[in-house]
């Protein structure tokens, strides 16, 4: 798969920079390095990568870790324009499911999210990814 589409000429540089944050990487436990990158409308990007804790639960993944951080940077503005994420491990790794929602909340609908799947890299707009986030709208 090349990653230099014009309409998305930097997902190549996010995947590379979710690869370095990988090696961050605190997984003692299970030995699963993973790193993610965010680039946010604005164009800063991003990095995150898992911690992990001896009580298992309280881990935090490295997509969760990066948007956390962008937050902590930028403010609650935030807006995820693509994802990439990494693993040292040659495994498949798309986002979890608790990371998926947690990004819902800050992330367009199409922003490409590329992560390695079983027959290599895929991309895929967030929207596939989890087309039915939960939401709470209220009635008045
Ligand atoms: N992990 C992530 O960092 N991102 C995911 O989307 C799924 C799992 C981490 C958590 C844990 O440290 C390790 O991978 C094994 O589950």
């Amino acid at each position: 798969m090349t990653l230099t589409n014009p309409r998305e000429p930097s997902l190549e540089d996010l995947m590379q920079r979710a690869q370095e944050a990988a090696h961050h990487s605190y997984s003692p436990y299970s030995g699963f390095r993973v790193g993610a990158a965010l680039r946010l409308a604005t164009g800063e990007i991003v990095t995150g990568t898992n911690v992990e804790n001896v009580s298992y639960g309280l881990t935090i993944c490295a997509e969760r870790a990066a948007l956390v951080r962008a937050i902590a940077q930028f403010g609650p503005t935030v807006r995820v324009a693509a994802v990439a994420v990494a693993n040292l491990n040659a495994a498949a790794s798309p986002p979890c499911g608790a990371c998926r929602q947690v990004l819902a909340e800050f992330i367009a609908p199409d922003a490409p999210v590329l992560f390695p799947a079983a027959g290599g890299l895929r991309s895929m707009p967030f929207s596939d990814l989890l087309p039915l986030a939960f939401d709470m709208k209220l009635k008045e």
